[in-house]
């Protein structure tokens, strides 16, 4: 949001969302008074509602979602809710009102997971294995026949893990920095070597933009940087930064299903539209972990 209005300060822009658990409206306090920003608090499986909302849009890009995987194992119906069934609303609408552009938020984890070597490309299949990436690979699939049956103008990006400022504190990289500053154990999945892609958000929402406005409709694009971490590598990094010992990593039981490595195969989006990340990561995480060490002290 911050992003869109930055790059683009005339566009009217409508922001649906829930309110769940995971929103907090303060990030978005910079947009306070803005004339041409409107919040509605409101599902995005409500049909009504969100039939009234997209007759005044020519875009979609859709991002509400539940996507915390531990959240999908305890809980799977709320995603098959809000990531299938609240798609499938939003494509309908935006059918209905012959939207220009329709592009869906995915993600890598629907190409399930890789061995030790080998990327993810557009062409990977499907298969994922947590009821997350299930409802989001259903979703993608749901975006795919609306293009096909009803010829709908829409885009699909999926894109590694993100990192950055605002993130939820239950994510990965926020929860280790708030236990490290607590001297609290640091919970590792397992052998703590599943391998992760990390990437910048601000890069992610370039992609977005740039796969908006002039990806190839019908098409899907990875988004991801080469940027490739175990768990156990990014607790030690992190305890490094804030000088802490690395006696405070405790391994746990492994999630169920957990995936071993996911990795991104980015060649698309660069050849076509140009893409490449602006953050390294040796940049991007000192200035995240700056980010919540001052939230947490506060
Ligand atoms: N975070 C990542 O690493 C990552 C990587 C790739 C793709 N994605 C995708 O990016 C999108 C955003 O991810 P995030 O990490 O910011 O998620 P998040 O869980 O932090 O935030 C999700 C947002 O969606 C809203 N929401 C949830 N259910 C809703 C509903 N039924 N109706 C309206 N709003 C609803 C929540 O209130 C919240 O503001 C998701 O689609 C996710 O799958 C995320």
């Amino acid at each position: 949001m911050l992003y869109l209005r930055e790059k683009y300060p005339d566009s009217m822009i409508i922001n649906l969302d829930k309110l769940t658990y995971a929103a907090d409206l303060r990030h978005l306090a910079p947009l306070a008074g803005d004339a041409n920003y409107q919040f509605v608090q409101g599902d995005i499986t409500d049909a009504m509602l969100v039939d009234q909302l997209v007759a005044r849009a020519d875009a979609i890009v859709h991002f509400a979602a539940e996507s915390h995987v531990d959240r999908s194992i305890a809980d799977p119906g709320v995603f098959a809710m809000t990531n299938v069934v609240g798609t499938q609303v939003l494509l309908e609408a935006a059918r209905r009102h012959g939207i220009k552009r329709y592009l869906q938020v995915s993600t890598d984890e629907v190409y399930g997971s890789l061995g030790a070597t080998g990327y993810f490309t557009e062409q990977t299949p499907l298969a994922p294995n947590s009821p997350y990436s299930a409802s989001k690979a259903s979703a993608d699939l749901f975006v795919r026949a609306y293009y096909e049956t009803f010829g709908l103008p829409v885009v699909i990006t999926r894109c590694s893990n993100n990192y950055g400022r605002f993130q939820h504190d239950e994510k990965l990289i926020p929860t280790l920095i708030r236990k490290a500053l607590r001297d609290e154990s640091l919970p590792i999945y397992g052998d703590g070597l599943n391998v992760r892609d990390w990437l910048h958000v601000e890069d992610h929402c370039r992609a977005i933009d740039l796969v908006l406005h002039q990806g190839r409709l019908g098409e899907v694009y990875n988004v991801g940087g080469h940027n490739e971490w175990t768990n156990i590598e990014i607790a030690k990094l992190i305890l490094r930064e804030l000088g802490k010992p690395e006696s405070l990593i405790s391994y746990v039981e492994d999630r169920l299903g957990h995936d071993r490595r996911y990795a991104i195969d980015p060649t698309k989006l660069h050849d076509e539209l140009g893409w490449t990340p602006t953050w390294t990561f040796a940049t991007g995480i000192v200035q995240v972990i700056q980010y919540f060490v001052e939230r947490y002290r506060t």
